[in-house]
């Protein structure tokens, strides 16, 4: 089966082409040949975080653009000798609320054949709604004219089935196959971005409990506003964990301590606003202290200081259901510390839970880990109908 993926929930404007077969099991296999991805990070950086309605405005501009180069990359982009005849009226009234889309895609699709695709698979929630709806809108205007069905796919399970992968040729990108990871049920997900921070079960494959959940800010949101009062750029999580790790390899040690908020409480919920505020307050009393030690020693104490309370809930889950497997997914799954803490406490913990990460640079999102989740959907015949289908910001798993 050939699935075009889409992502736009945020600042990632990302189109792939992927081939694959088998149901969920050891047949299962799949190859990217196609993959584009464009990052509104810089664009964003002046507002300390994601803009949504510029993050919109960047989708309708860089999608028809992103296609082009996902389906040339795939070798499936076909001039047309004759121009084709468009339904334009539907055209019109499925992008009606994104006319710069629409004039881009006109003369994209009365250019180019109909590519080989059996289903599309397209972001619908969580994530920002201006932004969810370009990618949707979209799939529905892709669906229309090519005659395609769509599956509407939740971001968040698109990180989980990403992460049990085992992928080959990542640095590649393109060309990318890879496979189901053997594992077992149930298993934890713990999802961590600059949006969620959750603790999923999943007791069976598509199935999805939550059993805990930040009350305030997600750890990514953490990361990145800490480092909007340390001045460092946006996305935060990659410069707090740089100068992280330069402080651990220095052997500098942080001269306060913050607090781990939630440690200690019997549940599996987690929260992340007062350690901000902890960090806000360490900053204002070291008025005028710039220096990058003191940087250092702020990432360094915030790094460990949220990664002691992800690790206790997450094991305290892995205990409470005795979890066979545990899948961290999410741009804060790139984290290295957070990975290795991880890896080494289910290891002192003798469990034998095995432990699931996506290769870092799949970690933050991409249109690849859609195109996975909504294919075991398209197995199914699970397809959305484009008359119904609407973006859901506040989209949940369970
Ligand atoms: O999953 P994602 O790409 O977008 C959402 O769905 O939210 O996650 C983005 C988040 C940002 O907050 C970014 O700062 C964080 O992931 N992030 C990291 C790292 N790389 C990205 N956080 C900590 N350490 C990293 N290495
Ligand atoms: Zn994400």
């Amino acid at each position: 089966m050939k699935v075009l993926g889409i992502e736009t929930s945020c600042d990632e404007t990302a189109v792939c082409f992927m081939e694959a077969e088998g149901g969920f099991g050891p047949h299962f296999n799949f190859e990217i040949l196609g993959n584009a991805l464009l990052s509104q990070a810089k664009l964003h950086e002046q507002y300390g975080g994601v803009f949504p309605n510029l993050a919109k405005r960047e989708h309708a501009k860089n999608l028809v653009p992103m296609l082009e180069n996902a389906l040339a990359q795939a070798g499936v982009l076909k001039p047309r000798t004759v121009l084709g005849a468009l339904p334009r009226t539907v055209l019109g009234r499925t992008l009606e609320r994104e006319p710069d889309l629409l004039t881009l895609l006109i003369p994209f699709l009365q250019t180019h054949e109909r590519p080989d695709i059996d289903a599309i698979a397209v972001t619908h929630g969580p994530g920002l709604e201006p932004a969810l709806w370009v990618g949707v809108n979209f799939a529905k205007a892709l669906s229309a004219v090519w005659d395609v069905p769509i599956v509407a796919v939740n971001h968040m399970e698109g990180h989980i089935i990403l992460s049990t992968m085992e992928h080959s040729n990542i640095l590649k990108n393109v060309g990318m196959s890879g496979r189901l990871n053997e594992f077992e049920f149930p298993v934890l997900a713990l999802l961590i971005s600059g949006g969620h921070t959750e603790l999923v079960l999943s007791k069976q494959f598509q199935t999805y409990e939550l059993i805990g959940q930040t009350r305030d800010d997600a750890v990514g949101e953490a990361f990145d506003k800490v480092a909007r009062l340390l001045g460092l750029g946006y996305p935060g999580g990659p410069e707090i964990s740089r100068l992280a790790l330069a402080a651990r390899s220095s052997k500098l040690e942080a001269g306060f301590k913050l607090p781990r908020p939630m440690l200690n409480e019997d549940n599996f919920d987690l929260s992340f606003s007062g350690l901000k505020t902890a960090v806000r307050k360490i900053v204002g009393n070291h008025q005028g202290d710039a220096s990058l030690d003191f940087k250092m020693q702020l990432a360094r104490e915030f790094e460990d200081a949220v990664t002691d309370v992800l690790v206790a809930k997450t094991m305290r889950a892995v205990e409470e259901f005795g979890t066979s497997t545990v899948v961290v997914g999410g741009g804060v799954s790139a984290n290295s510390h957070i990975r290795l803490r991880l890896a080494e406490a289910l290891a002192e913990a003798g469990n034998f839970a095995q432990l699931l990460v996506p290769p870092p640079e799949l970690a933050t999102d991409n249109a690849i880990m859609i195109a996975l989740a909504g294919y075991f959907h398209a197995l199914k015949k699970e397809f959305a109908d484009p008359a119904t289908l609407a973006a859901n910001g506040n989209l949940k798993l369970a």
